[in-house]
């Protein structure tokens, strides 16, 4: 990849720049949590997005895309958006990096990902962390990497029309090799968790049904709309509730009458994962694999059933799972397509492979994709 881009480079502008990256994540559980407020568990993985990028002493952004094959040039005001949705993301780095007092100079770039696209592992936080990461660096804007994030997720607010949390620009900009890192989200306290599945004989893997569904982004804002309905009919009987996870399950019970029964189901499930992150990050420490597998199949129910973010090919796969003895599996991510993340038996790894490939082909009439899991560092140099 890095030399396709340098060679790439050079024939565009005539001579080299510096290389950035910055990764997509796995979250092991806590989903849909973190815009409620609540605890997440992601961690970076080995297919990152990289760029090579230089100044260029205008005041022009000209960026080629590897994968799109094309090439967008924009100005750096607000009027100067582009049409292509993936220069968006960098023109939205760009117009959140001069919203927080940084310089954002005129700059090259060309770059390339190997994050597979709406399978779920955050491809645009990948995008926006490695430009929020290099604009930061080359105008020497001394932006700390938490404001970085929050870049990326406004960009997606304010340039891509959804309304997500910071999980997906945390793990990407915070990623360290060998750890999954437990975020609360609303205190933002974090801490890293060495993470060693293998130690213990099991293996991650992620089975991506290759669905994309086309309204996602509208699902998901909706979905955060119930949660906040939800938590401010909470908050008339108890003020202490901020965010839907701050509220206890009995209180929920309490506006039953008050709320739709959408955001009912919506509240409930968010209420219960962040407990089960807390729960999963208490069993790993005693190195009990089985209750954070069992864990996982309780958010998938919950995801599938109360909060609607499955669909038949990602439950198909899970009750696959299931009927296999694969110790954990769910869908992961937004949902409405992508992937499931499986917590395997080493010595049931390749059968439980085998088996889902063949049964969703024959199933579905297209093959799954398979992606090994390897925890890995989130922006930096390259
Ligand atoms: C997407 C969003 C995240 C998070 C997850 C669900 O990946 O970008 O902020 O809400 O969905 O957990």
């Amino acid at each position: 990849m890095k030399s396709l881009i340098q060679k790439k480079f050079n024939e565009l502008f005539g001579n080299d720049g510096e290389f950035f990256k910055s990764a997509g994540r796995i979250n092991l559980i806590g989903e849909h949590t973190d815009y409620n407020g609540g605890y997440v568990f992601p961690g970076a993985i080995d297919k990152c997005i990289l760029a090579e990028i230089a100044l260029n002493g205008s005041e022009k952004v000209k960026v080629f895309s590897i994968d799109c094959d094309e090439y967008v040039e924009f100005g750096l005001n607000e009027e100067d958006k582009p049409d292509q949705s993936w220069a968006c993301y960098i023109f939205g780095v760009c117009r959140e990096t001069i919203k927080r007092g940084g310089k954002v100079a005129g700059f090259n770039a060309v770059f390339a990902g190997n994050v597979p696209l709406g399978a779920g592992l955050s491809s645009s936080a990948a995008l926006e962390s490695t430009f929020a990461y290099a604009i930061n660096e080359l105008n020497g804007n001394g932006i700390d990497l938490f404001e970085l994030a929050k870049i990326g997720q406004s960009t997606e607010h304010n340039y891509c029309g959804v309304k997500c949390g910071i999980m997906d620009q945390f793990a990407s900009c915070f990623g360290k090799a060998g750890c999954l890192i437990r975020l609360n989200c609303k205190t933002l306290e974090y801490k890293y968790f060495p993470f060693d599945p293998e130690a213990a004989g099991y293996k991650l893997v992620l089975i991506d049904s290759c669905v994309k569904h086309e309204l996602a982004s509208s699902a998901y804002n909706k979905r955060r709309e119930s949660c906040e309905n939800a938590a401010a009919a909470i908050r008339k009987n108890h003020p202490e509730v901020e965010f839907l996870s701050d509220a206890k399950r009995l209180w929920l019970e309490e506006v039953r009458q008050e709320i739709s029964q959408e955001d009912f189901l919506r509240a409930e499930y968010v209420i219960g994962e962040v407990q089960r992150v807390l729960d999963v990050c208490d069993a790993l420490e005693r190195n009990d694999y089985e209750t954070a597998g069992e864990m996982m199949y309780q958010t998938h129910f919950g995801m599938s059933h109360l909060y609607e973010v499955s669909c038949e090919e990602l439950d198909f796969l899970n009750k696959l799972a299931r009927k296999m003895d694969v110790s954990g599996s769910r869908v992961m991510g937004g949902g409405f397509g992508g992937c499931t993340i499986n917590l395997v038996k080493e010595e049931l790894y390749q059968p439980f492979i085998d088996a889902a490939v063949e049964q969703f082909t024959a199933r579905f009439g297209h093959a799954p994709k398979v992606y090994p899991v390897v925890i890995s560092d989130g922006a930096c140099r390259a």
